[in-house]
């Protein structure tokens, strides 16, 4: 079958996109990108927070009409919208012809087999199962860097998230499959991986009753082929010195951390369920930018949650002012049925939360210059990842600049380089968020 597959959401729902176009594929199932030759539709959904979902939905939607007037003859909804609505999909939607929950995508050809012969397919798992399946996945990323799922779901119970209804509790990838994993992508190309989870921090405990990231990071930086390896995902109070350690130590992992905190207040961080105070936030960050100087940290943080006052707001900005965050994503509150944020008193009007998250970006913007500004004169390497034809300039990323999420740096070459390549680079200039620079000369390795 000619198969069209659309991925919404995270990177971690991006990853099991690619396991089963990697399942497709060994199947023999041939994937396109052509809507009037497919056969099979499957979107892999998101329902983290209300933009997603309608986006999922529109999504949806726009595929039934494909539906109608093509080639199609299934439309497959798989992913978190799919976990938490079946029934509403299925009753209003009836050229959906199959629902997949999170925990069962590794079902999808058997889905696809029983659509054919005209079953209305359900496929869901118990939420806390963990699909280990032996396949290549398919990149989507391009050829040279990808994600690396090492865990699934999430024990934190933050009280605005609906991750653990959608994604089960914490279950870490067991080693071998993550190696395996990780093999494999170098084997294809991938020289830079980024390692995802809904946390990463707490990597085995479920295994070995204890955390053991530190570990699995050193078993990866062995793996032949992998030049940079990112950790995303990270929780500030299990960031421990052996992590620390590792990550200074290690000369594969990149001098970035990505740890959402969403809030500065103690009063708010209580309310949403988080473990640490503020205090505790500045000593872990304090303590990474001595024992890594050049550390990029990235963070999210959320305004408007309910209770937020215009004091807890001037908590989080004076927080940002003195933390001065390499990178920061701000997101406005939304509330998520079955959550119990979402049944909180004092919720904020949505207004204020906009204003809120504006005024941090602002104030995220003039940092954020003058730490690009701060990187002029030194010479980064680069992961090349693209040229811009019309101004004759490559495109790249350095250590502090994770895919899709953070900034860029456009290059200046005498000669031709290939996307995927690493170059060392001179910085020559700065704006906000990105860096423009000289090749000085082709890393050899
Ligand atoms: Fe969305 Fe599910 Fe990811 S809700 S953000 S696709 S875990």
């Amino acid at each position: 079958m000619k198969i069209l597959f659309v991925s919404l959401g995270c990177d971690k729902n991006l990853v099991d996109s690619e396991v089963m176009l990697g399942l497709l594929r060994d199947r023999h199932h041939v994937i396109t990108n052509d809507e009037a030759e497919a056969e099979v539709i499957v979107v892999n959904t998101c329902s983290f927070i209300h933009d997603a979902r309608e986006e999922s939905i529109q999504t949806i939607l726009e595929m039934a009409e494909l539906k109608k007037s093509g080639q199609c003859r299934l439309l497959i909804v798989t992913g978190c919208l799919a976990e938490k609505y079946k029934d509403e999909i299925l009753e209003e939607l009836p050229e959906v012809d199959a629902v997949v929950g999170t925990t069962a995508y590794d079902r999808i050809c058997d889905v696809i087999d029983r659509s054919l012969e005209g079953e209305r397919v359900q496929s869901f798992e118990s939420i806390d199962r963990l699909p280990l399946v032996n396949t290549r996945r398919v990149l989507t990323t391009g050829g040279y860097s990808s994600y690396l799922k090492i865990g699934e779901g999430c024990d934190k119970h933050c009280t605005y998230c609906i991750i653990p209804k959608l994604r089960g509790n914490y279950r870490s990838v067991p080693l071998e499959n993550v190696l395996k994993d990780a093999r494999q992508l170098a084997e294809s190309g991938v020289t830079e991986i980024n390692i995802v989870a809904q946390e990463t921090t707490t990597w085995g405990k479920d295994i070995y009753g204890e955390k053991r990231l530190p570990m699995l990071l050193k078993e990866l930086c062995k793996v032949e082929g992998i030049r940079w390896i990112r950790l995303l995902y990270c929780y500030p109070e299990e960031i421990t010195d052996e992590l620390i350690q590792v990550i200074k130590e290690e000369p594969k992992i990149c001098h970035y951390l990505d740890m959402p905190i969403q809030h500065s207040s103690d009063a708010i961080l209580k309310r949403m369920g988080r473990r640490t105070s503020r205090q505790e936030l500045e000593d872990i960050i304090g303590k990474l930018r001595r024992e890594i100087p050049d550390i990029a940290l990235r963070t999210t943080l959320i305004t408007g949650f309910p209770g937020e006052t215009e004091e807890d707001h001037e908590n989080l900005k004076s927080f940002v002012e003195t933390m001065g965050f390499d990178r920061l994503g701000v997101f406005t509150y939304s509330p998520e049925e079955g959550t119990p944020a979402e049944r909180m008193p004092d919720q904020v009007p949505e207004e204020v939360k906009e204003e809120r998250r504006d005024e941090l970006m602002l104030l995220q913007q003039q940092i954020s210059a003058e730490k690009t500004e701060q990187m002029v004169g030194k010479n980064l390497d680069v992961l090349v990842e693209g040229r811009i034809p019309e101004e004759g300039i490559y495109v790249g990323r350095t250590y502090r600049d994770a895919p899709e999420v953070d900034g860029y740096i456009f290059i200046n070459a005498e000669e031709e380089i290939i996307s995927g390549d690493f170059v060392t680079v001179k910085v020559t200039g700065a704006d906000e968020y990105d860096l423009t620079g000289d090749v000085i000369y082709e890393f050899t390795e």
